[in-house]
């Protein structure tokens, strides 16, 4: 499974960029292979819309925002945040016309903007505790890495790895797995467990503890196709909430994006600290998963990968999507 070979993922919503990045000047991503121009109309609304220009193909993000439109670089058309062409300054009749580019649901959430090239299956995952008192959020990475998706997702939920990819992070040197329980939801599943984890001396500040191991417990929350809402309690009472969301760009490039809310405070615990946390880890992870191959089998037709019993949760993503894969492609042929 390469993401872009399979139509169905034209259907979730990805979150593409945070919302201070998209102004009143265009800017452009790739999501799925689809070139996109993004910007905020004079509403203050993000919209979305395919980035060629109907004209000559030019890319409507290197133009201009005039009148809340996007108006073409090349020879000055302009579109509305649907897709209608609204001028050609060309036509001194100025005639109302027919054409348009193909326009995306766009909205905003949790500080970000979000982008679904056709209608989505289901919402934007949901995190309880956004906007709740005693819980802040921060921001952490938007930045392409070189990994299949659902290897960087499935990767978050094995406990197998931290062992040997996190040992100069947090990585326990014993590689026992513990146990842990899978439950399937609509859009996904929720895996929890409690693991001992090492304290590195120069991580310590982060998690606000001075031993050097500690216990978390983890409910580690996964939303089709590739993101997660991951809770981590420690024994201090820190809750440390990964929300880590992916966009497949091409076949061989993924948005990756993070933020964490924590219910500490900023002088319990500087911002700067939590990213230098996630920082190393992510590099860590980012780094073994840009050497693994950028196609996942989803089934055996599709290739061989030998699985242990750590990796129920990856094997239930496969299962999972495939599944939706199949009831879409049996609506299409009915
Ligand atoms: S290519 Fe866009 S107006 Fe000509
Ligand atoms: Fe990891």
């Amino acid at each position: 499974m390469q993401a872009c070979d399979v139509p169905l993922l034209r259907r979730f919503w990805y979150c593409v960029a945070p919302s201070e990045k998209i102004t009143d000047k265009p800017y452009g991503f790739t999501l799925l292979n689809e070139p996109i121009a993004l910007w905020r109309d004079d509403t203050g609304a993000v919209r979305a819309v395919k980035d060629r220009c109907l004209h000559r193909t030019a890319k409507l993000s290197l133009g201009y925002v005039e009148n809340g439109n996007i108006v073409c670089p090349y020879h000055g058309w302009a579109f509305s945040g649907s897709g209608q062409c609204v001028k050609v300054p060309q036509d001194v009749e100025d005639k109302p016309n027919p054409f348009g580019v193909p326009g995306y649901h766009c909205t905003e959430k949790y500080n970000h903007v979000w982008v679904a090239l056709e209608d989505p299956i289901f919402g934007i995952p949901e995190i309880e505790e956004f906007g709740q008192p005693g819980y802040r959020q921060v921001i952490e990475f938007c930045e392409t890495w070189s990994a299949n998706p659902l290897r960087i997702i499935e990767n978050s939920f094995d406990a197998a790895h931290i062992t040997f990819v996190h040992k100069e992070s947090f990585g326990d040197p014993d590689p026992t797995i513990h146990p842990f329980s899978v439950d399937e939801t609509e859009n996904g599943f929720i895996v929890q467990n409690d693991i001992k984890v090492k304290n590195a001396e120069h991580m310590k500040s982060a998690l606000g503890m001075e031993d050097d191991e500690t216990r978390r417990r983890t409910r580690n929350r996964f939303y089709l196709p590739f993101s997660r809402v991951g809770r981590i309690c420690y024994p201090n009472g820190l809750e440390n909430i990964l929300c880590t969301f992916l966009a497949p760009m091409d076949n061989q490039r993924t948005q990756f994006i993070q933020w964490v809310m924590r219910n500490d405070s900023e002088e319990d615990t500087p911002a700067e600290k939590v990213i230098a946390f996630d920082r190393q880890v992510t590099i860590e992870d980012r780094d073994i998963l840009a050497s693994t191959d950028l196609n996942v089998p989803l089934d055996r037709s599709e290739g061989v990968e030998l699985h242990m019993s750590s990796d129920r949760p990856g094997v239930l993503m496969r299962k999972q999507l495939r599944r939706l894969i199949e009831t879409a492609d049996a609506e299409t042929a009915a």
